[in-house]
């Protein structure tokens, strides 16, 4: 079985756009910018977070985080989104969820200008990858759609199924791969047959977040798994597909760690990359 190592691509990733980031500051005078907003102290928030400022300080991205208190009001909130919108050396704009209880995620997501969300959960963005159109296009799908063109994994005409359906991970990545001519079917919590719907499938997209969800019974040998899970246990960081089962099942197939998650930030480089194009393209 081939594994889909995300942690080496993303390095090969990270490797190109540092030359790109250096060749552009140097035409443009000003380094690309992220802010991320990170709103009380979620452990596993603040991990993600410190791991996307590595990553933007390896490849010449300026990065910057603000740190608020979890009993924010909501209009202090969206105040600092607004400020950051206007903010002529800030390409990119990241809130970070979770938000703490209390606080209206889907509101403050619509306030950010949609030509700096790197995050591509604006509705403007997801319109538009619906349609088809350029966007910022959310990170982990993206990521994922990344991996498997490095890997010349091709899911034009093939049967593939999503599980999962969240606005971050399942409809976008749905959208991604029926962009890609595959014959996509979404399956969820309320999905009558999982097993006969997964049974079938060339690719197989885990994001569920129940670790070990997908066992080797349930998926056609030579199928390509893609795991998103990071399901946090006693035995660290675990997957939704049962990796060890599937090594005999699988042709292709990604680990955790090191499949989907590097590729995600990768994915959120490339994107305040895109979004400093179009900034200083404008000017
Ligand atoms: N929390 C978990 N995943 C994500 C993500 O991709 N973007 C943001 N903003 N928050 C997250």
């Amino acid at each position: 079985m081939l594994i889909l190592d995300g942690k080496m691509t993303a390095a090969t990733i990270r490797g190109e756009l540092r030359g790109q980031a250096a060749a552009l500051r140097a035409r443009h005078g000003r380094a690309p910018g992220l802010v991320v907003i990170l709103v009380g102290d979620n452990p596993a928030s603040q991990i993600y977070v410190r791991n996307k400022e590595r990553a933007c300080e390896d490849v010449g991205i300026a990065s910057r985080c603000i740190r608020l208190p979890a009993d924010i009001p909501q209009a202090q909130l969206e105040d600092t989104i607004l400020i950051l919108n206007r903010d002529p050396d800030i390409d990119g704009i990241l809130l970070q969820l979770p938000l703490p209880k209390g606080l209206d995620s889907q509101r403050c997501l619509e306030l950010i200008d949609p030509s700096k969300d790197v995050d591509g959960f604006h509705p403007m963005n997801m319109g538009r990858l619906t349609l088809g159109l350029p966007c910022l296009r959310s990170c982990t799908p993206a990521g994922i759609m990344s991996l498997l063109a490095r890997y010349d994994l091709n899911v034009a005409g093939k049967k593939v199924v999503v599980i999962g359906r969240s606005n971050i991970v399942g409809k976008p990545l749905a959208l991604m791969l029926l962009q890609k001519n595959a014959t996509v079917t979404i399956c969820h919590s309320k999905t009558n047959d999982l097993r006969s719907e997964v049974s079938g499938a060339d690719f197989v997209f885990a994001a569920v977040g129940i670790p070990k969800f997908v066992t080797a019974d349930m998926v056609k040998p030579g199928a390509v798994v893609i795991d998103v899970g990071i399901n946090r246990t006693e035995r660290g960081l675990v997957g939704d597909c049962d990796f060890a089962g599937l090594q005999g099942v699988a042709s292709a197939m990604t680990p955790v760690p090191g499949g989907v998650g590097p590729m995600t930030i990768a994915q959120l480089l490339v994107n305040t990359l895109d979004a400093y194009v179009e900034h200083v393209s404008g000017c």
